[in-house]
This record gives structure tokens, sequence and C-alpha cells, in this order.
């Protein structure tokens, strides 16, 4: 459920009529709901409200200021994946102990930064990586607590691109070598062993993968703890999906997703931790662009917008699928017609949607492409020099521009002329 939906023939975020925000901001932009982000957010935390938990919402997803303000005040703690999102978390008041670094490839410096500005733990992804802490650590004389990233080798049936639980994919330590590199872990100056971390992938629509996963983390629970480890906090990981298509799609909610938690790892009297992203941010938000031109030959239809693939790239990325409505609200049974609907950036990869069923559109018109609260802007480039769209963010009839749309001035101001030119 999300707060974007017609009232008197118009769509609206919450309270405010979207067609508001687009005269005051201009198109694209992106708009959020502040009531859909605490309503996700809240679900999560009360799905697991029957053990001692935090929710880390994994940022990567949609990383401005006042979105992790929004949720930091809510309680929820931060997954970061870069010395970049550590700053943003501590920049919009998330206190280290709320902070869980992760990711396979963290430096050096990341690693000191984070030490020594307070961290809740490091998912540590190798043994490279271990050793590397260590040293920091050691260096500036502080400890730093880990979980290890096991990799269980299941296969979270998601998009190729997106899969990170299976053997061959990059991410975390085989589950048969775990043993091996905690008792490294414990010998090593500076490193503090924790917990458990598994993250198996992103947009999955069933739980099977997820209790396949959390079954192999029980059990290593039991083993490590008969090795003499002291495992007092598992991190799930995220990737519970969100439906894209309004209508026909289904994926557990976040309270069958904790029942399972509950079921799978509830009785071994760790704390949990989860990092979700999409489910909290995806439908929070959306893309809103403009019909510039309508063009019609050889028996096609384009719907030329405003919005681009550097705007939005998942549907060129990933062959993601979103849904696009107007704001103005078709009548009821109205006659659609199938159109392509592209930007104007100069590829063909430019494309939203392919014969997709529209209503009658006119040039001008606005258009809202929904599900694009999460790897929507924080995925946004300058392709074709066009700058970063502005973000808004709704909340009951009150709207704020939280990024303002740079000027052009300000995207050339960042380059330099070397002296020989
Ligand atoms: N934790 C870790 C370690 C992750 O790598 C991710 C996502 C998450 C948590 C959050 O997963 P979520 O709950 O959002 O599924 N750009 C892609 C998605 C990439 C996901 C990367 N990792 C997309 O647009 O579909």
């Amino acid at each position: 459920m999300d707060h974007f939906n017609y009232k008197n023939g118009r769509l609206h975020a919450e309270d405010v009529d979207l067609a508001e925000i687009a005269a005051a901001v201009g198109t694209p932009c992106y708009v959020y709901s502040t009531a859909t982000l605490t309503r996700h957010f809240q679900l999560f935390d009360d799905a697991l409200s029957g053990m001692d938990h935090l929710v880390c919402f994994a940022m990567k997803s949609l990383s401005n200021l006042a979105i992790l303000k929004l949720l930091g005040d809510l309680g929820a703690g931060m997954d970061v994946v870069s010395g970049g999102e550590y700053a943003r978390a501590r920049a919009a008041g998330i206190p280290g102990d709320r902070i869980v670094f992760s990711g396979v490839g963290k430096t050096r410096e990341e690693m000191a930064e984070a030490l020594q500005g307070g961290i809740r733990q490091f998912n540590v992804e190798s043994e490279p990586e271990l050793r590397a802490l260590s040293e920091v650590a050691d260096r500036l004389g502080a400890t730093a607590p880990i979980a290890l990233r096991v990799n269980p080798d299941v296969d979270a049936r998601t998009h190729e691109k997106i899969a990170t639980g299976r053997k061959t994919d990059k991410f975390g330590v085989p589950l048969e070598r775990a043993r091996d590199i905690y008792a490294l872990a414990a010998s090593l100056p500076g490193i503090e062993v924790i917990g458990i971390d598994v993250h198996i992938g992103s947009q999955l629509t069933s739980l099977d993968p997820f209790e396949q996963a959390y079954t192999k983390v029980a059990e290593l629970t039991h083993q490590l703890r008969e090795d003499g480890h002291d495992i007092r906090r598992l991190d799930l990981g995220g990737g519970l999906g969100i439906p894209y298509t309004r209508g026909n799609e289904a994926p557990p909610l976040p309270a069958e997703y904790g029942a399972l938690v509950q079921r799978t790892v509830g009785d071994l009297g760790c704390e949990i931790e989860i990092e979700p992203g999409r489910l909290i941010a995806g439908n929070a938000g959306i893309l809103m662009t403009k019909l510039l031109y309508v063009k019609e030959e050889s028996d096609r239809r384009w719907l030329i917008v405003d919005g681009a693939m550097n705007d939005l790239i998942r549907p060129a990325m990933y062959g993601a699928h979103h849904d696009i409505v107007p704001l103005n609200e078709p009548a009821a049974g109205v006659e659609q017609q199938e159109a392509d609907i592209v930007g104007p950036v100069c590829e063909s990869g430019d494309t939203f949607a392919r014969s997709r069923p529209m209503p009658p559109l006119a040039e001008g018109d606005l258009l809202a492409f929904r599900s694009a609260g999460a790897y929507a802007a924080v995925m946004a480039s300058e392709y074709n020099s066009r700058p970063l769209v502005p973000e808004v963010l709704v909340r009951g009839d009150q709207f704020a521009v939280i990024r303002a749309r740079p000027t052009i001035d300000e995207m050339l101001g960042r380059d330099r002329l070397p002296g020989w030119l």
C-alpha cells in the first residue's frame, strides 16, 4: 500500500496534488511520501517486535539526508556501503551505534573513518578484508565489532544482477570456510566477533530462499558457539520484494517475513538485525515526467517524455517494469492504445516501456512512473549532460524540495581546463 492515489480525478501524493509540485518544481522530479516511508518502516519494526531487533535501512536504495533523518527519527539504523554513505548517515544524525558497514570493498580509509566516528558493526566479506580491518583497528587502538558475511549458496530466484547468495557471486565467504575464518578473527588484534551476517539478494518474491539461508545461519550459530565464539547478533540482510505491477503481484508481507525469522532463528537468543531498502522506499516514491511529443510512424507510437534513462536506469539496466500513469485520471473504460514510452537520451536503450497500453494523452500531459522510490534517484547520472533531477518530500498537505535541481552552470562549474588549453 502506498499514498499515491487519485482524488477528484487527479493523482495526489498524500494530500498534495502532484500537478502543484510539477508547477512549482518543474519536471522531471522525484516525489516521496512520508506516510508511506513511515508505514513501511513500521511494518518491519512490528514484524520483529517479539525479538530484540534493529531495522537498518539499506540507504543505498534512497540516501537523501531528509529521508535518512525521517527514518532515523523513527528509530531506524542504517546499512552503509561506502564512506560517502557513512558520512550521509552521520550528517542525518544517525548515531554510530546504529550504523552497520557492509560491502566487499571497504578501503582502509573508510574503515578508519567508521572506527573513529563510531560504528555498530562491520559486515566483513573476506579474509583479506578481515586482516586489513584488524591492522587498521590495531593501529588506531580501537576494536572493530564484526559479523562475517557468509555465502549460503542459495539461489534467491531473482534478477541475475541482484542475486548475491550463490557460490559464484562475489559476496561473503562460503559456509564451509566460515569456522576457519571465525577462528582467525578471534585470534586477530583489534577484532571482536559478535555475530553472523547474510544477504542473498534483492526483490525476492518468495520466502523459500530466505528460509534456506536462515536455517543454515541457525546451524552455523550453534557450531560457532561450540567453537567458543560469543555469537549474539544475526544480521539477516534485506531483499524482500515489492509489487511493481499493481493488481497482479503479491510478494510476501513483512509480517510473514517476521514470522519466518522467528521460526528459523528466533530461539537462538540473538539480537536480530535486518537491512531492508526496497520495501521501505520503493513504493514510497514516483518519478514525475512530462509528455513532450507523441510520435506516430510506421504503425508505431512513441510517447517521448522529459525523463530519461539517466534519471531512472532500472528499465534499461534490468528490464524492470514500472507502472506509468497519467496525473489526470483516465475515464473508466476509456480505450487504451499501445505505445513505447521513451526518453530523450540518444540510444535505443532509453526505453521505459514497450507496447504499453496507455490512455489517450496529449503533449504537456504529466505522467508518474510508480515504484520509483528505491534504486532510482540514487542511480541517476548526468549522461547526455542532463542535470540530476530534484527530489521532493510530501507530508500530509505540505511538500518541500529536499534536493534542488542543479543549474547548468553548477554542472559545468565542476569541470576544469588544464593550463595548456
Ligand atoms: N543489504 C545488502 C548487503 C545489500 O547489498 C542490499 C542490496 C540490501 C541490504 C537491500 O536490499 P533490498 O531490501 O533493497 O532488496 N539496483 C538494484 C538493486 C540492488 C540491490 C543491492 N543490494 C535494483 O534497482 O533493483
